[in-house]
């Protein structure tokens, strides 16, 4: 159920199609002001409209873009599928402050010929999401590049829920020497717990219901944390216990691992992200936690 924030703003928005109606508004704008970015594939939801609020707050130029990247899917995916609704996302994201939005066709961003891919090698990409969606990472962050190398952002914002994208993102951005600022902003869920995601659309209502199991197998795991204990096997198996008394659901991957690094852990020692990725028949849904002391 989409809760809208309020309507923060009485601005125009200003649609960009195409590259050079892109750098035209960006040019109008003034290239001294400073640009939030938030990149999305559209089907706004709450989670979307935080990142969209969060950069409005945060810069002179809020700057959205909505792009199914065709990349970051493999070939039996959900390209096709994905869900879509430009004008419902265009007034969404006006309502919540954005100066321009940019809506470009995969030939605009990805042209007859284009060849040239960015890719984030080692572990970061390899476990978690990349163990089931191997070339994933490497279209996302070849179509973040390309994304700000256009738009050259002060800021661009993505959600916690995608801890994994942030994470390889963080390190491209280290790597390449980028100035771009990585602000991340926290889950939202819906009031039962469920993470806010365009493919939450996908479930029917016994899924929906069963796939509570996610938020509710994480906040066990946290609770098993707070009462003291640190084994990775054991939190692991009782978040694996949990999702597997729901019979809609099966495992893609539960783990556990550092935080920043995303490097295996045996025992938590310092902040650990407790994630899973489960399927509801085709619908895969994500979700994780962070372990910290308080
Ligand atoms: O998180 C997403 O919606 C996408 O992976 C992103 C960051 C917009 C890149 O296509």
């Amino acid at each position: 159920m989409m809760r809208l924030l309020p309507n923060c703003s009485n601005k125009t928005m200003k649609i960009a199609k195409t590259i050079a109606e892109l750098k035209s508004c960006l040019e109008d704008f003034g290239r001294d002001k400073t640009i939030g970015f938030v990149p999305t594939m559209g089907y706004l939801h709450d989670g979307h409209l935080a990142l969209i609020n969060e950069a409005q707050s945060q810069n002179d130029v809020t700057v959205v873009s909505i792009f199914v990247n065709p990349t970051q899917f493999a070939p039996g995916e959900d390209l096709d599928a994905y869900p879509r609704d430009f004008d419902r996302d265009s007034q969404l994201a006006e309502a919540a402050g954005t100066d321009l939005l940019f809506f470009p066709d995969p030939a605009e961003i990805y042209p007859t010929g284009a060849s040239t891919f960015v890719e984030v090698e080692g572990d970061i990409t390899k476990k978690l999401c990349g163990q089931s969606r191997p070339t994933h990472f490497k279209g996302v962050t070849t179509v973040i590049n390309l994304l700000f190398n256009l738009i050259q952002p002060t800021r661009a914002y993505f959600g916690q829920k995608d801890a994994q994208q942030v994470a390889v993102i963080k390190k491209m951005i280290r790597d390449l020497h980028m100035s771009v600022e990585i602000i991340v902003c926290p889950i939202v869920r819906e009031a039962d717990g469920l993470a806010l995601s365009s493919r939450n659309v996908f479930l029917n209502l016994a899924a929906r219901d069963q796939a509570l199991v996610l938020s509710q197998s994480l906040a066990s795991a946290k609770a098993l944390y707070g009462s003291g204990e640190r084994s990775v096997k054991i939190i692991k198996a009782a978040i694996i216990n949990q999702i597997t008394t729901m019979p809609l659901a099966a495992i893609d991957y539960v783990d556990i691992l550092d935080f920043e690094t995303l490097a295996d852990i045996e025992t938590i020692t310092s902040p650990a992200l407790a994630a899973v990725a489960v399927r509801f028949g085709n619908t895969r849904l994500i979700d994780n936690i962070i372990l910290i002391k308080r």
